[in-house]
């Protein structure tokens, strides 16, 4: 019997949504406000979901391991730092929609233990991003 399994984390990262590909008035008419030079922070949540054969402990994986890989590869990755800083944003803005790539990256070369269906994330009340890798292109 295959199920899904959705798990929520929390974490607080800023931005600056800018590209070194663009002048200045091109970045202020692609990003608007979200390119104002102090950058802005965001309360992310974060929904992981994975999917699986129902296991004889009645689990598609147990949360301890999603949580610890989830910590370690995820949160102490992103949680508090300015992502416009960070290696996986070197090449590419700090969208959510691109942190949410980002993070699906991360976690389809590195969780093993059930498959990974998608990333969601919340950036505010108002919106959402998902992303479940190329497969799914329409
Ligand atoms: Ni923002």
């Amino acid at each position: 019997m295959k199920a899904h399994l959705t798990r929520r984390y929390k974490f607080s990262a800023s931005h600056r949504l800018h590209s070194d590909a663009m002048s200045d008035a091109e970045n202020a008419a692609t990003y608007g406000k979200c390119n104002n030079p102090f950058g802005h922070g965001h309360n992310y949540t974060l929904e992981v979901t994975v999917s699986g054969q129902v296991d004889e402990n009645g689990m598609v994986c147990n949360l301890v391991d999603l949580d610890g890989f989830v910590e370690r590869e995820i949160l102490e990755r992103f949680d508090v730092q300015n992502l416009n800083t960070l290696p996986e944003f070197a090449e590419t803005v700090p969208t959510t929609e691109n942190l949410s790539i980002a993070v699906y990256d991360i976690l389809q070369r590195g969780f093993r233990l059930a498959h990974l269906e998608r990333v969601r994330f919340e950036e505010t009340l108002m919106n959402s991003f998902e992303y479940a890798g190329e497969k799914q292109k329409l």
